[in-house]
């Protein structure tokens, strides 16, 4: 085992919200600090570790896909400022000896309340990323969300893992049919919960991850080249069967000529339905008959007009900040949303969650759940499973501990008056 000295390139990350940003305990730099960037997930003490080993793992157009969000990325960066805006306020003299994180989602108990966000072109981080996602969240027992973009069958990534929380997640693309075939078949797969998204009909303008392409789905020479010089990377992706991968789940609805990686996502991309509205989701609902999700929602009364369909949870969520720039913060508007449909109604929040302490104020602000999407990615392209299992297990520890300093001994203690702006 080695410390290895951050990667080029991620020392000075520029985010106000990273350890390496300048701290009061340093003098000028003094002591140094670094992340560590090497191979053994059990050596990543932060999920800023696990990002730091998937920055040296992956070529930089895999990683601008993977972090970057939507034009100016006030939207991502506001994510990350909302957590940071709320402060603790502790309770003292409390004996937290015996202390629990554990929960309950769709009345089955969960260890700690997290879910794993669904994400697209997991593939392209690491063969069998679905998979790998899969099992590690098997393995901790909570639920895993898998995209429609994802690249393996569901069923693949469902095979003898008995115990998954398997949930899909629905893109409303091409003709009712497509939706309909989709639907019956995570039925028939077992899923336990539909997540249909709402909030990516119209492409978000990644611009930074635009940038590594000459035209759609066609790098640059110097996103090759780069990619080049990621054997461990050409090694654990498109050297390994079948090479680039495909969109399984979706592929059968794409025309032959356009069933190439990108080709594919476009032709899909192109496809989504503009029309896409509450009538589409009470006909979805109708179609579905275990739990619903609605995915993307940020004001408060779509959040209740969800629960009026029928829905049986939201995830509100901007998508990782990747969709519409300039948005508020779903975490912001968390509180209005609970008081608006009371307590009986689930809601997940996402955006930003890499730490213990950012799951246990967004439960603090009313949600039931949280979702993580880069975290879980920085895993899976760190180490595999080993590094979503270490992605899980550090949050795990970073709630319990956090917890008990906040003189807490279980989730449902907390409430907003344990938290100051
Ligand atoms: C690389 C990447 C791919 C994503 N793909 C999808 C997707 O296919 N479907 C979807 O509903 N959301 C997708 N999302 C959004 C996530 O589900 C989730 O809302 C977001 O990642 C949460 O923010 P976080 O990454 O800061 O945790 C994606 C996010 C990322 C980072």
């Amino acid at each position: 085992m080695r410390a290895v000295a951050p990667a080029p390139g991620i020392e000075a990350p520029g985010s106000a919200f990273s350890p390496l940003a300048p701290s009061p305990a340093q003098l000028g730099g003094s002591p140094p600090r670094w992340l560590y960037a090497g191979r053994d997930p059990a050596r990543a003490i932060t999920i800023e570790d696990l990002r730091a080993m998937a920055h040296r793992f992956l070529p930089d157009f895999a990683l601008g896909y993977l972090e970057g969000g939507a034009e100016q990325e006030q939207t991502l960066a506001r994510n990350l400022a909302a957590l940071a805006a709320w402060r603790f306020l502790p309770r003292a003299l409390v004996d937290v000896s015996h202390r629990s994180v554990s929960s309950t989602l769709f009345g089955r108990p969960v260890p700690i309340p997290v879910v794993i966000a669904p994400t697209g072109l997991n593939g392209l981080f690491r063969a069998g990323a679905d998979r790998m996602l899969a099992e590690a969240s098997a393995a901790a027992g909570i639920p895993f969300t898998q995209s429609t973009m994802s690249n393996m069958a569901m069923e693949q990534v469902r095979a003898g893992l008995d115990d998954l929380r398997h949930w899909w997640q629905l893109y409303v693309f091409g003709p009712p049919e497509v939706q309909e075939a989709l639907v019956a078949r995570a039925e028939h797969a077992g899923c336990e919960a539909l997540v249909v998204t709402t909030d990516a009909q119209i492409f978000g303008d990644r611009s930074w991850s635009s940038h590594h392409f000459v035209s759609p789905g066609r790098l640059t020479w110097r996103s090759l080249g780069g990619a080049a010089l990621h054997p461990r990377w050409l090694a654990a992706t498109m050297l390994r069967r079948p090479g680039m991968p495909a969109f399984e789940n979706i592929i059968e609805f794409v025309p032959k000529e356009h069933q190439g990686f990108y080709d594919s996502a476009f032709w899909v991309r192109d496809r989504m339905d503009k029309a896409l509205d509450w009538e589409t989701m009470r006909r979805i609902r109708a179609l579905w008959p275990r739990r619903l999700l609605v995915k993307g929602l940020v004001r408060p009364e779509d959040v209740a007009r969800a629960a009026e369909i029928g829905a049986d949870g939201v995830v509100m969520s901007d998508h990782g900040g990747r969709q519409l720039d300039s948005a508020v913060a779903p975490l912001e508007m968390l509180p209005e949303a609970r008081r608006l449909v009371g307590k009986g109604f689930t809601i997940l929040v996402d955006g930003g969650i890499r730490r213990g302490a950012d799951v246990l104020k967004a439960i603090a602000l009313g949600a039931d759940a949280v979702q993580i999407g880069r975290a879980a990615l920085y895993g899976v392209a760190a180490a595999g499973a080993a590094g979503v299992t270490r992605a899980i297990a550090i949050l795990t520890e970073e709630m319990d501990h956090t917890l008990g300093l906040m003189g807490a001994t279980s989730l449902a203690e907390l409430s907003p008056d344990m938290l100051a702006r």
